[in-house]
């Protein structure tokens, strides 16, 4: 009785455990079940459609293993000096059906013909995910995955042969209720380019192009995640995607348009801005500062490293350089950073100095990378409080 209690204990622990857990997943952002957008949505539905017909066939055939044993389990004889009527001995078996051709062929038919409806609607749903429905605008995102962050370059005129109008990080930024057409791929190993709540997952592929399309519902962040394991920091490589209005994109196209000033002497954040310059400016870009044209000494024309993303080998072979650092030209209108791992702002709208100060101290000892063998941001030890308030100072002036 006491082990009873103590099982019926442990069976109460687990469906309260599984009960939570079930409860715990509606807040959760990598969620597939709340589709924002029309190719979510027509994954989320496909897969509803699988489920329930899949349930039925559980149901039926759970049901019926479970009358089969119950009927014709082996059961003691009434009388044990009597052969038993209402029972079958050990050694004596039900009548056995062999060669039954309806039977046969219904059972082999059946689930055929179940697999092949499924397909059916599985293959229509897959051509539609990257289906683009022009929209009249020629915007097209190229979304290069590298370990372990996503950079998203926008051509604004939809032609990818000339450097893009805008280079961001982690967060893809884009018009709600239109197709985006993306351009997915890699600067180094497979990663796999996945907003669950928009739509399904492609990989990115080092030499290789992938189409894809974003489309959202509603405004909002939607959260995802690298799906393909891609190394240490994998599980920590993630990205938003923020869909704004129309008019709130186009501010932001505005505002994204526009290089980074030069800072003078006596500006706020010049001594960082110098700092910058000579610290970091080696692998990130500010537009306007640190490109060839801001920055002659730098010597990196950031716009040469983005020519020619047809042959994503040549700037296979540029990354890990200047250029293949997040571009930081308006770092501050990102609320996410280091591979979307660190919020930029507190709840209360205030840029978390601290984290961002840890960060550019020392990134490996935040986020596992492997900055030996050029995977990640180095730690800058040398830098002193000081030095560090005044690069953080100056990252504030990028709006
Ligand atoms: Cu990138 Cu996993």
């Amino acid at each position: 009785m006491k082990s009873l209690a103590g099982s019926r204990g442990r069976l109460a622990t687990l469906v309260a455990t599984v009960m939570l857990s079930a409860a715990a997943c509606g807040d959760k952002p990598l969620t597939t079940m709340d589709s924002a957008g029309e190719k979510a949505a027509q994954i989320n539905d496909l897969a509803l459609w699988v489920f329930a017909i899949a349930g039925v066939i559980f149901v039926l055939v759970q049901g019926m293993i479970l009358y089969s044993s119950k009927r014709f389990r082996v059961k003691p004889p009434e009388d044990p000096d009597q052969e038993r009527p209402g029972g079958y001995s050990d050694d004596e078996f039900p009548e056995q059906i062999h060669g039954n051709d309806v039977l046969e062929w219904g059972w082999t038919a059946l689930p055929a013909l179940i697999l092949a409806v499924v397909a059916v609607f599985t293959v229509v749903v897959i051509f539609e995910q990257d289906d683009v429905q022009a929209s009249g605008d020629p915007l097209v995102v190229e979304v290069v995955g590298q370990q372990w962050w996503w950079e998203f370059q926008y051509h604004l005129d939809g032609n990818t042969d000339t450097p893009p109008d805008i280079v961001t990080a982690n967060e893809l930024v884009m018009p709600v209720g239109v197709d985006i057409p993306l351009r997915v791929q890699s600067r180094d190993v497979i990663h796999s380019y996945w907003i669950p709540r928009l739509n399904g997952k492609r990989d990115a592929v080092p030499g290789r192009s992938h189409p894809w399309v974003l489309q959202a519902n509603e405004p909002g962040r939607f959260m995802g995640q690298c799906t393909e394991f891609c190394g240490l920091s994998h599980a920590y490589m993630r990205m938003f995607t923020v869909a704004l209005s129309q008019a709130d994109y186009e501010a932001w196209v505005a505002e994204q348009l526009v290089d980074a000033e030069q800072l003078s002497e006596g500006d706020v954040g010049y001594e960082g801005q110098q700092l910058f310059i000579a610290q970091c400016a080696e692998c990130h870009i500010i537009e306007g500062v640190t490109d060839r044209d801001g920055d002659p000494s730098n010597g990196v024309d950031s716009t040469d490293l983005y020519v020619g993303t047809a042959g994503v080998d040549e700037r296979y072979t540029d990354s890990l350089t200047a250029g293949a650092a997040p571009n930081l030209t308006h770092f501050m209108s990102r609320e996410t950073y280091a591979g979307s791992f660190f919020d930029l702002y507190d709840e209360d709208g205030n840029v978390n100095r601290a984290q961002l100060e840890a960060w550019v101290l020392n990134a490996p000892a935040e986020k596992p990378n492997r900055p030996d063998n050029l995977q990640g941001m180095r730690a800058f030890l040398n830098l002193t409080p000081d030095q560090l308030e005044q690069i953080v100072d100056y990252l504030e002036t990028l709006q």
